[in-house]
């Protein structure tokens, strides 16, 4: 028995659906960016035992307008300046609706050729973009923390001191991976899964800039092997999550070829900006990376999830992730076939190059690094408000497109400015009229804006100030 309606009735829906989303799209840009309701509020809306029946379609695009939509974070809109978020675009919507209808796999070559040919494109097109050797191997995963652990794992296979595909870790010293004290949690889950062991990813402490410090890298690696231990990768982050400082890539290359390290550049978030002529300069030297993990669904306006991997030399990832079951051999491997599921870790896959492939496609690689640069420039006007105030300091330079500020009143002593902004963090949330989210700035409390929502204006930066002053001396909260 089929699931499926006659095709006059789909495209009832298909318009219904699209009707939905019209809707969310005209009030999007002046709706509350957090509705506040409690985790048991949003259960109790979609709390129901396993239904048995059917229900109309109508009834469930209704709950779904009422329900769903009532209990999003809007961070599509304008107003939305949290984390690192990029807010999707209209033309990807479309792709995701088709990528949905044609339910491709891509674990091999023959069960979607078009999706495999597809992500090695676009990726060979992101490689471009950001000025990385078009040779290398790219794949797409769901997310950045998915992709760093799928590096580190090649970095790991290919360094380490014994094949651990057979033997494990156990034939081997201990081996240290070094990043900055900035660098994501990601890779301190993946040093834990990978066995590497949290306490041999080295965190280098930063400079002024938030940079990692590459005497201080120097350093520490040569104490390692002094030690005993087994020093096979370093990372540089191109982009933090906390600031946008980008780290020396040059110097982080010439220690890598120094000491015979895997080299790894995190641009998960800033990689894009590599291909705008205005900060290029600060990610020469990405290309003497042997991988790098970039992001198209943060700053290429890609909707969730499309997190991507490039890796210079194909055979390394071959070498990681190759394993083919018989149940898997049965078709034809010649004519210069690729089966993606031998060079990332899912087998598996949804069509994800379709919505990069009609991104880049429509609006085309120019109309990108535009609208990067505009993000750019957003954070040079929040900056330069925030320094115009006698109510604020900016906390952390801000190179990319990421602030971090906080409200400093005259006379107030760092633990007060510290309890102050927590405060207001909490009431900002509780309020709903903007969204952003703290952090810590060298243990202080920060308020964190991060742009790369092509939606946001100047107009919503001013809101943006407004409404937090509003909440700092007022305590208002809507
Ligand atoms: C520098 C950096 N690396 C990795 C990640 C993780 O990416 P994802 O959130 O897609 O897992 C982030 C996320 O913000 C990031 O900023």
């Amino acid at each position: 028995m089929s699931l499926d309606v006659p095709s006059r009735q789909f495209q009832q829906w298909i318009a219904q659906a699209g009707e939905l989303i019209i809707n969310y799209y005209k009030q999007k840009d002046e709706a509350k960016v957090f509705a506040g309701k409690s985790p048991e509020e949003v259960l109790g809306l979609l709390d129901e035992p396993l239904p048995e029946q059917p229900s109309a379609i109508e009834k469930v695009l209704q709950k779904v307008e009422d329900d769903v939509l009532g209990s999003i974070t809007n961070s599509a809109g304008p107003r939305y300046f949290g984390y690192i978020t990029g807010g999707g675009n209209q033309v990807a919507v479309l792709a995701e609706m088709i990528k949905a209808s044609l339910n491709q796999n891509n674990l091999k070559w023959h069960s979607s050729p078009v999706s495999t040919e597809m992500e090695r494109l676009v990726m060979r097109w992101v490689a471009e973009f950001i000025g990385y050797p078009t040779t290398s191997a790219g794949v797409l995963l769901s997310g950045g923390s998915v992709a760093n652990h799928n590096a580190l794992a090649v970095a790991r296979k290919i360094k380490a001191p014994t094949d651990i595909a057979e033997n494990g870790l156990y034939g081997s010293k201990p081996m240290t991976v070094y990043v900055s004290s900035e660098g994501h949690s990601s890779f301190d889950k993946a040093a834990d899964m990978l066995g590497i062991g949290k306490k041999y990813l080295r965190k280098i402490p930063v400079n002024d800039d938030m940079q990692m410090n590459v005497q201080a890298l120097v350093k520490q690696i040569e104490q390692d092997k002094k030690a005993g231990l087994y020093p096979i990768c370093a990372i540089a982050v191109a982009g933090t999550t906390n600031t946008g400082a980008i780290d020396d890539l040059q110097a982080v290359a010439e220690i890598c070829e120094k000491h015979d390290l895997w080299y790894h550049v995190d641009a998960a978030y800033g990689g894009p900006a590599a291909g705008v002529a205005s900060v290029a300069g600060l990610f020469s030297g990405i290309e003497r990376a042997d991988s790098v993990v970039i992001n198209p669904h943060k700053w290429m306006y890609v909707p969730f999830e499309a997190g991507g991997m490039l890796v210079k030399n194909p055979d390394h990832l071959r070498a990681t992730f190759s394993t083919i079951p018989d149940y898997l051999k049965s078709d034809r491997t010649d004519e210069g076939r690729t089966d993606l599921m031998e060079y990332n870790l899912p087998l598996t896959k949804e069509f994800k190059a379709l919505k990069v492939w009609m991104t880049l496609k429509t609006y085309g690689a120019g109309k990108i690094r535009e609208t990067i640069q505009q993000d750019i420039e957003k954070a040079s006007y929040l900056v330069d408000k925030v320094e115009e105030s006698e109510m604020f300091e900016v906390m952390a330079p801000a190179p990319l497109s990421i602030v971090c500020f906080r409200y400093a009143p005259a006379g107030k002593s760092t633990q007060e400015l510290n309890k102050l902004n927590d405060t207001i963090i909490n009431k900002i949330e509780q309020d709903g009229r903007i969204f952003l989210t703290g952090t810590k700035i060298r243990g202080n409390t920060a308020l964190r804006v991060c742009f790369i929502n092509h939606r946001t204006t100047t107009a919503d930066i001013d809101y943006l100030i407004a409404v937090v002053l509003d909440i700092a001396e007022k305590g208002s909260v809507q």
